[in-house]
């Protein structure tokens, strides 16, 4: 599906709530499906991929009904899962993959998953191999990759072991396995990650301990229906907070945005680079916060993104690349090489996609190096490509705001994935 993008914006005004967060929609299914009673989610993201982990608990037993974007989810717990009659379509969704691998782990029948030719191209056996430590066995096509099969299996030893990759999936696949485990589990990070998973495991009414990046987790199966409000996604936010940063004129307001600090990395990195940009009515629900950010137009400045602050940004380095295409002076951003691993390889699609748009954009093994600022504009033609990947059409369509040139994106459905609304979203703040 091709979409012609906005080209020359005026100016954003306005105030949006976007859609709930994605690693929260996912895992309040997969609490849900384990607790006792009905858990009631409001603000659900009902975008492909929660849809896909929706999918697979349905299809193996659970009871799940929604209305509007309110999702209501019977548990039946680890023991009340039933086989399911075919193999799992987990589509483009990674979450759903990585974390279902480690919660059905230790079930009494085999479950095959499979994926989109994008997802069967990402590695598993960053999952796989701390899972057969555990005692899971999981056949994989060439040891990495979908299809493969969870075979059934009905014991799983607790470990102690560091997480070689700085993953929130594969760290909470790791959870959900423990949590099935003979004994109490030690998991050592190698930097933060979102941690959704341990907070969300506590509201259900379970408990995890953490010190420093170790956490211990103790077997226990026993979690309690909750109610409770999705917060905006601060990786949606994101593509909306850098356009009204970038283009003049602007004043947004983005409603009940999620503050979980190991997600707020991005407004850091915007802050640094100059931007305006306030928090206010901040709320802490159950264990997530939530705000609003307020947004002005500002001219940026370069900076430098690593170490550490990467595993919090790294849904967002596309947009940090853009921003840094306006910004004054060099950018340059390193230890980032998890992006060559993402549904693309996003070093090469953001620096393919907007090199088409003028920018001066050099890759590294493990990042780019951003020469700005440079005006964008439809170089040889005016085609831009998402590559199937959401988050790299939706970044194209916050460059497009900036181009004096109407864009074409190919390959729109691909925002399904995390945002189907966004089009519309943008159309009501538009000037
Ligand atoms: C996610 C973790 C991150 C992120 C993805 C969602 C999650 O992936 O990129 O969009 O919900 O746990 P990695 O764990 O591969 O870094």
């Amino acid at each position: 599906m091709d979409k012609a993008l906005v080209g020359s914006a005026q100016g954003l005004h306005g105030t949006l709530i976007v859609p709930g967060d994605k690693s929260i929609s996912h895992r309040s299914i997969m609490f849900g499906a384990l607790a006792e009673g009905t858990t009631v989610i409001d603000h659900f993201l009902f975008s492909a991929d929660c849809r896909r982990t929706l999918a697979a608990f349905q299809a193996l037993g659970v009871p799940i009904t929604s209305e509007g974007d309110q999702v209501m989810i019977t548990g039946v717990g680890f023991k009340g899962l039933k086989a399911p009659a075919a193999p799992l379509d987990l589509g483009n969704s990674g979450t759903s993959t990585r974390l279902l691998m480690g919660l059905f782990s230790k079930q009494p029948f085999p479950i095959e998953f499979f994926g989109d030719a994008s997802l069967s191209k990402r590695p598993m056996q960053r999952v796989i191999g701390p899972l057969s430590k555990m005692g899971a066995q999981i056949t994989a096509t060439d040891n990495d990759f979908l299809p493969l099969t969870i075979a059934a299996n009905q014991n799983l030893n607790a470990v102690e072991m560091t997480i070689s990759v700085a993953s929130a999936q594969v760290k909470s696949a790791l959870i959900f396995a423990a949590l099935q485990a003979d004994g109490p589990s030690k998991l050592t990070e190698s930097a933060q990650t979102r941690d959704h998973t341990e907070r969300m495991l506590q509201q259900f009414g379970g408990k995890i301990q953490k010190t420093g990046l170790t956490l211990t987790i103790n077997p226990q199966d026993h979690f309690v229906a909750q109610h409770f409000r999705v917060p905006g996604d601060m990786s949606s936010a994101a593509f909306f907070a850098l356009a009204a940063t970038l283009v003049p004129n602007s004043e947004l307001r983005l409603a009940q945005v999620g503050l979980n600090k190991t997600r707020t990395g991005f407004l850091d990195v915007l802050s640094r680079m100059g931007a305006d940009l306030r928090v206010e009515n901040v709320v802490s629900q159950t264990d997530e916060a939530s705000g609003d950010l307020i947004i002005t137009s500002s001219h940026l400045h370069a900076t430098t993104v690593n170490g550490a602050e990467i595993a919090n940004v790294i849904d967002e380095i596309p947009l940090i690349a853009l921003a840094a295409t306006q910004a004054t002076g060099i950018t340059e951003i390193s230890d980032a090489a998890e992006l060559r691993v993402k549904e693309t390889d996003r070093i090469e699609t953001v620096a393919t996609e907007l090199r088409k748009l003028g920018a001066k954009i050099e890759t590294k093994a493990d990042g780019m190096i951003v020469h700005g600022p440079t005006p964008l504009h439809a170089v040889t033609n005016a085609y831009v490509d998402s590559h199937g990947d959401h988050r790299i059409g939706l970044m194209l369509a916050v460059a497009a705001l900036l181009s004096d040139s109407q864009l074409t994106l190919t390959d729109a459905a691909a925002i399904d994935v995390s945002y189907p609304n966004f089009f519309a979203d943008l159309k009501t703040v538009l000037d």
